[in-house]
């Protein structure tokens, strides 16, 4: 459909642009609140103490970043990428209504190419980004170059789950309900019907821990959520010898 990545990408950005405003919405009703908690989930996998720089790639309105800015301790700060303008519009009004918004600090990009230099933070975070990513080896390629030795990525998202009868009810829920209330509240069915075709084609969770692996992370774990509809997948870079 898309002749190039590029083009996929840029296809990917104008969609978030366009939903950014009824995104958090949506969200809270698509998952019935459980997003805020699967977060909540991903904060506690990433921090063991002592982190204080933390990137979140493809951070969206910041909902990940604002959820680690309340774990992190008082020197740590959290920096948002996203190549969304209008998603990072919404996360900078978000940072100035929370009381630890100043810990946050949002940065127009591609996750693909990160402007950051190598062995910069101590943990990479993603949240609901990897099926939208046009080419998954580099982007988990650049978490593992931007994370110092020793650090930790966690990624959280939604994967197509296999079990019988749960699969069954999944499958009408979020391939036929979800793009009509897509449709009813943000008034973009195409978008919502896009991020469900986006979860029907995905891999599943034992090929993401792969790749996390190959990249050459290590302790690689998986946990799933919902019968394995959401999964927070965690894997630390080496440390030096
Ligand atoms: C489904 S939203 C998730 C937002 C946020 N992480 C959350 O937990 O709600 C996916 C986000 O990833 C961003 N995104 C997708 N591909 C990206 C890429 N290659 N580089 C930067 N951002 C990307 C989109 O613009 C969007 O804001």
């Amino acid at each position: 459909m898309f002749p190039s990545q590029r083009q996929r990408a840029e296809h990917v950005r104008r969609i978030f642009d366009r939903i950014a405003p009824r995104y958090d919405l949506l969200n809270r009703v698509i998952s019935l609140r459980l997003d805020t908690h699967w977060r909540k989930k991903a904060v506690a996998a990433a921090f063991r103490g002592g982190e204080r720089l933390v990137l979140d790639l493809g951070t969206g309105t910041g909902d990940l970043a604002l959820a680690a800015a309340r774990a992190i301790g008082d020197v740590g700060k959290i920096i948002g990428l996203d190549f969304s303008p209008e998603m990072l519009r919404l996360a900078v009004g978000k940072k100035n209504r929370d009381r630890h918004g100043g810990k946050t600090f949002y940065i127009q990009g591609t996750a693909l190419s990160p402007p950051f230099k190598d062995e910069t933070f101590d943990v990479v975070t993603t949240a609901f980004v990897l099926r939208n990513v046009t080419d998954l080896s580099l982007f988990f390629l650049q978490a593992y170059r931007l994370l110092k030795p020793g650090g930790r990525l966690v990624s959280l998202d939604m994967f197509p789950p296999s079990r019988l009868p749960f699969s069954f009810f999944y499958s009408l829920y979020f391939y036929r309900l979800v793009p009509w209330i897509g449709a009813r509240l943000a008034h973009d069915r195409d978008a919502y019907h896009y991020l469900s075709e986006s979860v029907k084609g995905f891999y599943p969770p034992e090929t993401i821990a792969d790749m996390i692996k190959r990249t050459g992370f290590e302790n690689v774990t998986t946990r799933g959520f919902l019968s394995g509809a959401v999964c927070l997948h965690a894997g630390d870079k080496p440390t030096k010898v």
